[in-house]
């Protein structure tokens, strides 16, 4: 049976480093870290992620706010703002929560944010400096950045000799989680819907990394024997074990099938979730660090 890691510990534990190095990082400069998040428009998903954001912002000691926006927001008027949070020097990461609404060119605005806000790690110069290796200066995506983190926590730091397979291709999960692999000496495969043989490519992984967004779409004969497994999906699947209308999460890996086979293995909800938002807090308070020539605590 697989050792199920567990992601709302160890995104604790990261937080109680967080809030400790907050108020040392207060006490010796006076600066305390501050995050900006926006939302603009109405989605409820967003609505929750962003509340849960600001909550731990404020837990963690942090100066925390929400610019919430309308739905027709015009995008000069988005730019305008991020380009005053960006000049506000009370402000050390700054997150614009997506989707943004269609009118909106999100990609414009991600690269509105000054790099050295960049808490989400979507900006070309950090997306080129993870790319390059120049990672003492980069922000890497929180969810990939909380993945390594758990891989981390199983196998150490030095991944030679391993075979990663990450499957999914997006700029937000995939392509970071391969870069960062990279840079901790694994072999990485990136695989995606138009790989022949996934099941096989999968098969070949000591470290299985599944970020494609289909419940449960990995199996146990997907699995190497013992190897290490995270779970990046989040699917809401109808549960009339639950009820009329009930609805259950669920990641990209069949978890009760996988165990069977797995070393370690993220559970849906509870696994890479928690870690987000903790490695959100970890990142603005590197801003807040590397903002006065401070060396920020390493995760
Ligand atoms: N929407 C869903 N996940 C994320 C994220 O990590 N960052 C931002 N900005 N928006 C999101």
């Amino acid at each position: 049976m697989a050792v199920t890691i567990d992601g709302k510990q160890i995104a604790e534990d990261v937080v109680s480093k967080v809030k400790l190095s907050a108020a040392e990082l207060i006490e010796a400069t006076g600066v305390t870290p501050g995050i900006a998040v926006v939302i603009v428009g109405e989605d409820p998903a967003s609505q929750v992620y962003v509340a849960n954001k600001g909550r731990k912002a404020r837990e963690c000691g942090f100066h925390s706010v929400q610019h919430t926006l309308p739905e027709q927001t015009g995008e000069e008027e988005l730019v305008k703002l991020v380009e005053t949070l960006n000049a506000d020097p009370a402000i050390h990461g700054i997150l614009v929560q997506l989707p943004l609404p269609k009118h909106i060119d999100s990609g414009r605005i991600i690269q509105t944010i000054s790099p050295d806000k960049d808490v989400d790690g979507f900006h070309f110069i950090n997306v080129g400096k993870l790319g390059t290796g120049e990672l003492e200066t980069a922000f890497v995506p929180c969810t990939p950045e909380g993945s390594m983190l758990l891989i981390d926590r199983i196998l150490g730091r030095d991944l030679s000799g391993l075979n990663a397979v990450v499957v999914g291709r997006s700029n937000i999960v995939g392509k970071p989680m391969f870069n960062l692999l990279l840079a901790h000496n694994a072999t990485v495969t990136i695989a995606h819907s138009k790989t022949k043989d996934l099941p096989g490519l999968c098969r070949n992984a000591d470290i299985l990394v599944a970020a494609v967004g289909r419940p449960q779409m990995i199996k146990a004969d997907w699995v190497k024997p013992g190897a290490t497994v995270i779970d990046v999906g989040i699917n809401r699947i109808p549960a009339p074990e639950r009820g009329e209308g009930k609805t259950r999460l669920v990641g990209d890996v069949d978890f009760a099938d996988v165990a069977s086979v797995a070393g370690a293995l993220t559970p849906v909800p509870g696994g890479v979730g928690p870690m987000t938002i903790a490695m959100l807090m970890a990142n603005t308070l590197v801003a807040a660090h590397r903002s006065v020539g401070k060396t920020p605590p390493r995760f």
